[in-house]
C-alpha cells in the first residue's frame, strides 16, 4: 500500500501546481483538509536548525537575522535504497544531489520573489527530499516572528510575518511545531504565544526546546521538558542543535546527532528523559503522529476527494479530449492522484475492517 503521507504529499503538490482553480472549487478546501506540520517561533530560536536535524542534512540557509523569508514546504520521502536527492517544484526536472546547491537555490528562489531585500513573501517554495535516512513527513518552515522592523524592511513587517504564520497555524488541520529557546523564559516565547492563540488547549501543538546547552550555569530545563512550566497534550521534546561555532567549523550532522544523544544520556538532570529527547526522536514522533492524524481524517477526506474527482471529470469533459492544454494536463494529474488516494483508502478500510486497527 502506498504510504498515506506520501499520497498526501503528492496531492498537496498537485493542488499547488494547479494554482487558481476558480470559484467554488473543492481544491482549496482539499488542500486545507490535508494535515501539515508548520514550524513556528521567534527569529533565531533555532527553527531551521531543528528542521535540518530532523532531515539529517545541511541544506537550509541559516544564521542570525531574517534568513527564512518565504514559507518553505519541505516534503520528505523515504526511499529504500539509492542516493539521496532533492527536487524543487519550480524546477521539476532537475535532481539535486549536492545539498549546498539546494541551499543556494532556496536562497536564489527567495530573492527571485522578493528581490535581494529583507522583505518577505507568502508564496511558498516547494522542496522534496528523497532519502533512505528520512521519515515520511511534510514540514513547513516559516519566517521567524520578530518585534521590530530593521533597516530595509517596511514598518508593517512584524505584523505581516505574524499574519503569514497565523494563516498556516490557524487551520484546524495544522500541527504546530512550536520552537522555543531554553535560554529564555517560556513566558516570553513567541512560539507559545501564537500557538496558544490558535490552539488554547495545546491539542495540536508540539513543544520543542532548543539551545538547552546554552542555559545559564545552575539552571536546567527539567521543569519545561516535563511540561510543568507549560502544559501541552504531547510531551515536550528537547534538542541540542549545532551552535554557530560548530557550523563555522563544519561539524557534520552525524557527529552533531551523536553529540546530541550523548548530551542527554550523560547529563545527570536529563538522563531519565534521554529516550524521548533529540532530533531523531522528534522526527519519528512527528511522522507517527502525522500518520495517525491522516488515518483519523480518512472518512472526511474520502468524501472530499470523491467530490473533487467528479468536479475534475466535469471540467475535463468541458475542456474536451485529447487534453491539449497545460491546465488539462494538470487536472488529469490531480484526478489520477485522487483516484490513487481513493484506492488507498479502500485498501486501508478493508485492512482494518476484520481485526480492528491492523494496518
Ligand atoms: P531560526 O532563525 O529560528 O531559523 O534559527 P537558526 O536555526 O537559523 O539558528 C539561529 C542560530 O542559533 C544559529 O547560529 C544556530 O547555530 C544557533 N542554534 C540553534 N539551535 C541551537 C542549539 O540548540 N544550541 C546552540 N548552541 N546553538 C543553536
Ligand atoms: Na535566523
Ligand atoms: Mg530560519
Amino acid at each position: 500500500m502506498e504510504n498515506l503521507i506520501n499520497l498526501v504529499n503528492k496531492l498537496q503538490r498537485a493542488c499547488t501546481a494547479l494554482g487558481d482553480f476558480g470559484e467554488g472549487s473543492s481544491l482549496p478546501t482539499l488542500w486545507d483538509a490535508l494535515p501539515t506540520i508548520a514550524v513556528v517561533g521567534g527569529q533565531s530560536s533555532g527553527k531551521s536548525s531543528v528542521l535540518e536535524s530532523v532531515v539529517g542534512k545541511d541544506f537550509l540557509p541559516r544564521g542570525s537575522g531574517i534568513v527564512t523569508r518565504r514559507p518553505l514546504v519541505l516534503q520528505l520521502h523515504r526511499i529504500d535504497e539509492g542516493r539521496e536527492y532533492a527536487e524543487f517544484a519550480h524546477q521539476p526536472r532537475k535532481r539535486f544531489t549536492d545539498f549546498a546547491a539546494v541551499r543556494k537555490e532556496i536562497s536564489d528562489e527567495t530573492d527571485r520573489e522578493t528581490g535581494r531585500t529583507k522583505q518577505i513573501s507568502s508564496v511558498p517554495i516547494y522542496l522534496s527530499i528523497y532519502s533512505p535516512n528520512v521519515v515520511n513527513l511534510t514540514l513547513v518552515d516559516l519566517p521567524g516572528l520578530t518585534k521590530v522592523a530593521v533597516e530595509g524592511q517596511s514598518e508593517s513587517i512584524v505584523q505581516d510575518i505574524e499574519n503569514m504564520v497565523r494563516s498556516y497555524i490557524e487551520k484546524p488541520n495544522c500541527i504546530i511545531l512550536a520552537v522555543s529557546p531554553a535560554n529564555q523564559d517560556l513566558a516570553t516565547s513567541d512560539a507559545i504565544k501564537i500557538a496558544r492563540e490558535v490552539d488554547p488547549q495545546g491539542e495540536r501543538t508540539f513543544g520543542v526546546l532548543t539551545k538547552i546547552d546554552l542555559m545559564d550555569k545552575g539552571t536546567d530545563a527539567v521543569d519545561m521538558l516535563e511540561g510543568k512550566s507549560y502544559k501541552l497534550k504531547f510531551p515536550w521534546i528537547g534538542v541540542v542543535n549545532r551552535s554557530q561555532a560548530d557550523i563555522n567549523k563544519s561539524v557534520d550532522m552525524i557527529a552533531a546527532r551523536r553529540r546530541e544523544r550523548e548530551y542527554f544520556a550523560n547529563t545527570p538532570e536529563y538522563r531519565h528523559l534521554a529516550s524521548r529527547m533529540g532530533s531523531e526522536h522528534l522526527g519519528k514522533v512527528l511522522s507517527k503522529h502525522l500518520e495517525t492524524v491522516i488515518k483519523s481524517r480518512i472518512p472526511g477526506l474520502q468524501s472530499l476527494i470523491n467530490k473533487t474527482i467528479i468536479e475534475l471529470e466535469t471540467e475535463l469533459s468541458r475542456l474536451g479530449k485529447p487534453i491539449a492544454t497545460d491546465a488539462g494536463g494538470k487536472l488529469y494529474m490531480i484526478m489520477e492522484i485522487c483516484r490513487a488516494f481513493d484506492q488507498t483508502f479502500k485498501e486501508h478500510l478493508d485492512g482494518i475492517r476484520p481485526g480492528g486497527d491492523k494496518v
